[in-house]
C-alpha cells in the first residue's frame, strides 16, 4: 500500500520550497550516479513533510521522472487555491472553498468501451500496482495563464496497455464523477454535466499524457481533481479532466464538454498554440502566476520537440 496517512505537521517542520528543490536536484544527480534507489526514499519523506499544507496523505516511493521540467516551481498555495474546477463554481477561488465537500473515497474507474480487459478498478488497487513518479510540468490553460506544479503520478499508457485497447479503439473518452449533491456547480447548467474530455488514441498513448493522484509530495487536494486526474502539458488546460471515474475507448470522436458549449471556441485538439487565437483573445502571451512579466506562449507548451510528429500533416488552424 502506498498511501499513508500524514502525520500532524507542526508549521514549525515545514520546510521553504528552496530546500524542497534543492532536494530534487539532490535526487536527479543521485539518479544519475545510482544512488536513486536510496535517494526516491529521501525525496518521498522529504517533500511529503514540505508541503502538508491541508494535511493530506503523502505518497511514498516516488520516483524523479526524466520528463520534469527545471522550471521554477508555482508556489502550493498558489496551486491549490487559484483553480479552475467548474463543478465546485466557476471562480477562481471557489473551487478551494467548497470542494471539501467532495467525498473522495472510496473512489473506482469503470474501464469500457473497446477494450479486451473492461474492468472497474479501486483507486488503492491501481496506485499499488503502479510506480510512482513525479513529473515538473506546465499547465498553461486557454484563459492564458500557466502554472508549473510537480504533479505525482503514472503514464496513461500503463493502465490503456493493461486494459487492451481492440482494433476498433480510436480514442479515449473521460468522464468526471456526477455527484451534485457535493459539487454544488453541478446544480447549474453552466456545461452539461458530467464533464467529458478525449484523445486521440497516439495522444492517450504518448509517454507526457498523465494520470494524476498527487501533487507536491500529497494525494491531491479536492480542488485539484482528487483522486485522480489527467494531466496532458501540451494542450490548454481544459484537457486535463479532474476526478474521472470513466475511461471508455471509443471508435468516434468524443465530445467534450466544452466543445459542446462553444465549439468555436473550444476545439478537439486545444494543443496550445501561440499562431492560433481564441477567437475573442490572443493566445501569444501567459501570465506565469507568480510573475509579474508576461512571458510568450511556446508551440505546444514548450513540448514541440516530443509532440509535433502526432499533428504533422494536419492543418493546426482548422484541427484547432
Ligand atoms: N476538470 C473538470 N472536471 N472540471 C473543470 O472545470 N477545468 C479544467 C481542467 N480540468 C476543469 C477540469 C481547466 S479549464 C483547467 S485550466 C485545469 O483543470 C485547471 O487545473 P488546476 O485547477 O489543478 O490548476
Amino acid at each position: 500500500m502506498l498511501i499513508k496517512k500524514a502525520e500532524q505537521i507542526k508549521p514549525s517542520e515545514i520546510t521553504p520550497k528552496e530546500i524542497y528543490q534543492q532536494r530534487r536536484h539532490f535526487l536527479k544527480t543521485s539518479v544519475n550516479t545510482g544512488l536513486g534507489l536510496a535517494a526516491s526514499g529521501l525525496l518521498a519523506t522529504r517533500a511529503a513533510d514540505v508541503f502538508a499544507g491541508y494535511g493530506l496523505k503523502t505518497l511514498n516511493h516516488v520516483k524523479n521522472s526524466q520528463y520534469s521540467l527545471d522550471d521554477e516551481l508555482t508556489k502550493y498555495k498558489d496551486v491549490t487555491t487559484y483553480n479552475n474546477f467548474y463543478e465546485f463554481g466557476a471562480s477562481k477561488s471557489s473551487p478551494a472553498a467548497t470542494a471539501h465537500k467532495l467525498n473522495a473515497e472510496p473512489w473506482s474507474i469503470k474501464v469500457e468501451g473497446h477494450v479486451e480487459n473492461p474492468a472497474s478498478y479501486h483507486l488503492e488497487d491501481i496506485i499499488t500496482e503502479q510506480t510512482l513518479e513525479e513529473r515538473i510540468y506546465r499547465l498553461r490553460c486557454v484563459e492564458r495563464w500557466s502554472m508549473v506544479v510537480p504533479w505525482l503520478g503514472f503514464p496513461l499508457a500503463e493502465l490503456i496497455k493493461k486494459v487492451k485497447p481492440t482494433s476498433q479503439a480510436k480514442f479515449v473518452e473521460f468522464t468526471t464523477l456526477y455527484r451534485p449533491e457535493e459539487m454544488q456547480g453541478q446544480r447549474r447548467g453552466v456545461l452539461a454535466w458530467p464533464y467529458v474530455e478525449g484523445l486521440r488514441m497516439d495522444e492517450a498513448m504518448h509517454p507526457l499524457a498523465f494520470l494524476a493522484v498527487g501533487l507536491y509530495g500529497e494525494v491531491l487536494p479536492n480542488q485539484n481533481g482528487a483522486p485522480i486526474r489527467l494531466v496532458v502539458p501540451w494542450k490548454y488546460g481544459f484537457k486535463s479532466i479532474k476526478s474521472i471515474v470513466k475511461i471508455r475507448f471509443t471508435a468516434q470522436q468524443p465530445v467534450s464538454s466544452w466543445t459542446r458549449s462553444a465549439p468555436h471556441e473550444y476545439g478537439f485538439y486545444s494543443n496550445v498554440n501561440p499562431d492560433v487565437d481564441h477567437p475573442r483573445w490572443s493566445q501569444r502571451r501567459e501570465r506565469r502566476i507568480g510573475e509579474f512579466f508576461k512571458r510568450k506562449t511556446l508551440m505546444f507548451n514548450g513540448y514541440a520537440e516530443d509532440v509535433a510528429h502526432l499533428y504533422k500533416n494536419m492543418d493546426l488552424k482548422k484541427y484547432f
